[in-house]
């Protein structure tokens, strides 16, 4: 299985456009800093690939990744659809950038469907541009979607959905409350048994993501915020990292503490502008690093 790792920012990006963070502020005087929106492109045996999350940069990175280029037709392109983890708009307004294609497929589970479909017009807006197709993700007949059996994504590689949280996008506040609004995703290589775990947004380490991440080989996760108290300090919110929807990586009822007692590579994505990690000279890369995990970076492939 080959996975790409298109990004690694949260929403906003680093920098954000209307922000002079440190973090921001080093980016932009330090290209290298630079990270896109937290996204991965999933190869199948059969040369297509997906995407992960569609985020505002999907053009930008589409177009960083040769792999991901079109041809040798004219408008041949390998991507076949998006794999979503939830509806947030960081992970899904690139949907509307690939309405160029012939045809796009889109896993979800029913409450980011909904979302996006009721909230966001998504089809309708889309309709007259390219064909869409739905695959629900995870379930199958009435099994519940934590039990539901791994499922071909495309040849070689199978697919399942963990349930994370309910925590809805802020447009659509209002919403029913549905255990996955937010999803981690199970990526299994059956010709080589490895599996990936994909988990941007992580509000709870539950039993179920737990056994998944001590079964997988490769556990990409929700890193953020480095502590709970960082959105309050730097003015971001009022709100904890957790109450934002985001476990910190350090502290009590960090995530770091958990990585550290599992034998798979670990590495962290979604990283916020106000996240120390964002600065490659920061003692927390130290603190990390002698805990066996990585942060991940923009570009990295992740071959099992
Ligand atoms: C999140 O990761 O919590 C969301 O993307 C926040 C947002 O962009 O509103
Ligand atoms: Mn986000
Ligand atoms: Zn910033």
């Amino acid at each position: 299985m080959l996975v790409q790792v298109l990004g690694t920012a949260a929403g906003g990006g680093i920098p954000q456009w209307n922000c002079a963070c440190p973090g921001c502020s080093g980016a932009r005087a330090h290209p290298s800093r630079r990270r896109k929106h937290a996204s991965l492109a999933v190869h199948t045996d059969d040369g297509h690939c997906y995407l992960v999350n569609a985020t505002p940069d999907v053009g930008d990175q589409i177009e960083a990744h040769p792999a991901l280029h079109p041809g040798p037709g004219p408008r041949q392109t390998p991507i076949a659809g998006v794999v979503l983890t939830d509806a947030e708009l960081d992970h899904t307004l690139g949907l509307w950038r690939l309405r160029e294609a012939d045809a796009l497929e889109i896993l979800a589970t029913v409450p980011v469907r909904q979302a996006l479909e009721d909230h966001l017009r998504l089809s309708e807006a889309l309709g007259p541009y390219t064909a869409l197709t739905w695959r629900e993700l995870g379930r199958r007949g009435g099994q519940a979607l934590r039990d539901a059996p791994d499922r071909p994504l495309g040849p070689g590689v199978h697919i399942s959905a963990i349930p994370v949280s309910d925590k809805r996008p802020r447009y659509a506040a209002g919403a029913a409350a549905h255990d996955c609004w937010v999803v981690a995703l199970r990526l299994y290589d059956r010709a080589t048994g490895q599996t990936v775990l994909y988990a941007p947004a992580v509000a709870a380490w539950s039993d179920a993501l737990h056994q998944a991440a001590a079964d997988a080989d490769c556990v990409i996760v929700d890193g953020t915020f480095w502590d709970e108290d960082e959105p309050r300090r730097t003015g971001l919110s009022a709100r904890t990292a957790t109450a934002m929807g985001h476990l910190p990586i350090e502290g009590p009822g960090g995530t770091a503490g958990i990585l550290a007692q599992l034998s798979a590579r670990c590495l962290y994505t979604h990283l916020n502008n106000t996240n120390r990690l964002v600065d490659p000279a920061a003692p927390e890369h130290k603190r990390l690093a002698r805990l066996g995990i990585e942060v991940a970076d923009d570009g990295m492939v992740i071959e099992l």
